[in-house]
């Protein structure tokens, strides 16, 4: 009698182990311990014992019983989940938590409606290197070693050995790119766009940043003048900055253009009247231009005789805060989601 109820209990045990799920705890529960389970006939056979046997075996059929029934709420239990401690447990009827969305940084979107505006007349985009030689930042585009227009650009060289021979830098400007893609294009006729970051080594306020994105644009071919760069400067300032707007084109120095020019359009805060934006002169700077000089042409492998081309540089947080008439340069970089986010 007593082997029979081991034995049971251990079959029992074995099985309840291998229940997956509530539907295969159920059938065990009736297989054990239903009206007509195996625990039920047994428990009744009690009765048919001799009476000096029937307490302790009674005793004993209770105690399996109990026994199977603990084991199986537990398992109950913990398939139901309620197993969890309630700290880990989940509430699935609470709301969803909305993941965050990231949104297009301000600075991006303005590079990017340049491009589209710069698209449709041929230009195409390409990059070059951040960390670049002294050669193309600087030699090949007219600016030797010791000449004032270094001055320029206060550079920041990059670590040791290259820090000390002053060979390699973080580019200044895109310029350097203008070398790169006539290597690459010549002799074919070139129109690009070049972005990308550039690094100067100034101190931080609210119209420098020692990292700001510059964009660059580059015209090489037969035949191209300062009428070719007039109108497409024309075209861009009216697209980015509205239909109305005046230009003004007035003498700059870069050494790699000639002639050169700065670019600016009338106030779009006053329309020209004079305020605070424009330092009350009417008007807003907004890029460096010029034809490029015949000796940039030649180190980009082109004939200055039969090509000519032109170039433009712009700083690219220059045309968003004007264009949103943002007031610190810093605020693109110092991850404020308050401020990213009007720009989604
Ligand atoms: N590279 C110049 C700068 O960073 C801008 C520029 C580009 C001027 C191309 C003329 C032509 O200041």
């Amino acid at each position: 009698m007593r082997e029979r109820w081991e034995e049971l209990k251990e079959k029992a045990l074995r099985e309840l182990e291998e229940a997956r799920d509530l539907q295969e705890m159920e059938e065990w529960r009736v297989t054990y311990l239903g009206r007509r389970g195996a625990l039920t006939k047994i428990l009744r056979s009690v009765g048919k014992l001799p009476p000096e046997e029937r307490p302790q075996a009674g005793e004993r059929a209770n105690r399996v019983k109990r026994e199977l029934t603990q084991a199986w709420e537990a398992k109950v239990e913990a398939l139901k989940g309620r197993a969890i401690p309630p700290e880990e447990r989940i509430d699935v009827t609470l709301p969803g938590r909305k993941p965050l969305l990231g949104t297009i940084h301000p600075v991006t979107r303005t590079l990017w409606e340049i491009y589209d505006i710069f698209a449709p007349l041929g230009f195409q985009v390409v990059e070059g290197p951040e960390v670049e030689w002294d050669r193309y930042n600087f030699e090949l585009l007219n600016i030797p070693k010791d000449h004032p227009a270094r001055d320029m650009f206060a550079t920041l060289y990059v670590a040791p050995p290259y820090a000390r021979s002053q060979e390699m830098m973080l580019r200044t400007h895109t310029s350097p790119v203008q070398i790169r893609t006539m290597e690459r294009f010549c002799p074919e006729p070139i129109r690009v766009l070049i972005p990308g970051r550039c690094y100067r080594y100034e101190s931080v306020d609210a119209t420098h940043e020692w990292m700001f994105i510059q964009v660059e644009g580059l015209a090489v071919g037969q035949g191209i003048t300062m009428a070719d760069l007039k109108g497409v400067l024309t075209a861009f300032a009216r697209q980015m900055f509205g239909e109305e707007r005046k230009v003004r084109f007035r003498c700059d120095y870069f050494p790699f253009v000639e002639p050169g020019a700065e670019m600016a359009i009338d106030c779009i805060v006053c329309q020209g009247e004079g305020c605070r934006v424009c330092g009350y002169t009417g008007w807003l700077e907004i890029l460096g231009a010029g034809m490029v000089h015949p000796e940039v042409l030649q180190n980009g492998g082109y004939d200055p005789g039969s090509y000519t081309g032109f170039a433009f540089g712009m700083g690219v947080e220059r045309i968003a805060m004007l264009k949103h008439g943002i007031d610190d340069i810093r605020l693109f970089y110092s991850n404020d989601l308050r401020f990213l986010k009007q720009f989604s």
